[in-house]
Formats: C-alpha cells, structure tokens, sequence
C-alpha cells in the first residue's frame, strides 16, 4: 500500500478514481456534476486542497480530500469525498490515509466531517476512528432530501485516549 498527495497536473487519475467511487457509493456522497465535467473543471477540482490517494500495485484503492476553509481555524481541515475500494475496506485503508495526513500536517489537530444519515458503514468507520458527533445537523433538499450530520476528531484527544490505561 503506497499512500501519496495527487499532484494537480494529477487530474485523470482524480477524474478515474472519483467517478468510480461516485459510481460504487452513489448514496454516500451529494455529487451533481462530475461525470458531466470536462478537463477544465477536473483541473480546478484536483487543484483545491489537498488530494490524498492510496495506490495497490498500480491501481487507485482509496481517496480522500482534505481543504483548509477559510473562515475555519487554522488547525482545522475539512474532509470529503472519503472513499475505498470495496475490495479493500476494513483493511486499514481509510486509517493509513488519515496517518498520512497527519505525518504531512503535524499542525492540524481537527479534522471535521460531514455524513449522511443511512450510512452506518461509514459512521462506524470514523467513531472507531476517533470522530464523535459535533451534535450539529442539516437538512438538504439538493441534489436530494436527506440529512447530514457534522463529526469531528480531535487528534489530540485521540491520542491521550489511545495511550490511557
Ligand atoms: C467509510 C470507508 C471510507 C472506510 O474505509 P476503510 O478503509 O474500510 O476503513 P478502515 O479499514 O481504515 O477502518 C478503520 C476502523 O473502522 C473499522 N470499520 C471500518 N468499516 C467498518 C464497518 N462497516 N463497521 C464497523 N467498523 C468498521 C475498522 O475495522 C477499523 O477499526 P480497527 O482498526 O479497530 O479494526 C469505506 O467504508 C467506504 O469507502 N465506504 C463507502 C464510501 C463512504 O461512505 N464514504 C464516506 C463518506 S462520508
């Protein structure tokens, strides 16, 4: 397993990897547009925040993008579009690529993330992984109804946890 930022020139392999998972997990994400896009928007898209992929042998196996927003703090990052291979879930994927982040980004302590209600999978995932409810919800009518639910992981937190006895 080789974890690594997609460089921004990197776009097809975002554009691949992104309409796979789109295409797997439909009812994970609120994508609207993406298999419409052309390279223009697939250049800007792989070009915000950053890109983290995982790669087996030469194959794309999991994704993740992480953004810094603006009016957030500075030690704060917001993630979306988590995705691994259902070949290759409960295998550690997903923790080896928040690792990776963590080692590239030593000063982030918050990593916040929306989810949507349904997708226990998912939920069950990030608690194992630390997050917990930020208690905030939000009601979505595009590109459907449904609900999302803010979590949060304290990276700090996380690791006093982990080393208590
Ligand atoms: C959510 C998702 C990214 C998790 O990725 P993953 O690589 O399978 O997660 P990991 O293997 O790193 O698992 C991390 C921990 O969560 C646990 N876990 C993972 N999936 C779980 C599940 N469905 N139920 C219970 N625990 C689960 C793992 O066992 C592991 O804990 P452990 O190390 O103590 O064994 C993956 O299931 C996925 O791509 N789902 C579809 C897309 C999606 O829903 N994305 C999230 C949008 S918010």
């Amino acid at each position: 397993m080789h974890v690594e930022v997609l460089a921004g020139d990197d776009w097809k392999i975002l554009q691949e990897v992104r309409l796979r998972a789109l295409k797997d997990s439909p009812a994970a994400f609120l994508a609207t547009g993406e298999p419409s896009w052309g390279e223009a928007e697939w250049r800007t898209y792989s070009r915000e925040g950053a890109w983290i992929v995982t790669r087996s042998g030469d194959q794309v196996i999991g994704i993740l993008h992480c953004i810094r927003v603006d009016d957030r703090p500075t030690d704060e990052r917001h993630l979306e579009s988590v995705w691994v291979d259902p070949d290759h879930r409960r295998t550690g994927v997903l923790r080896t690529m928040l690792q990776y982040l963590a080692a590239i980004e030593p000063g982030v302590r918050i990593l916040m993330a929306w989810i949507l209600d349904g997708n226990d999978d998912a939920r069950a995932a990030y608690e194992r992984l630390g997050f917990e409810s930020t208690g905030e919800r939000q009601p979505l009518t595009k590109p459907r109804l449904c609900v999302e639910e803010r979590l949060r992981l304290d990276r700090q937190a996380a690791i006093s946890d982990s080393t208590d006895s």
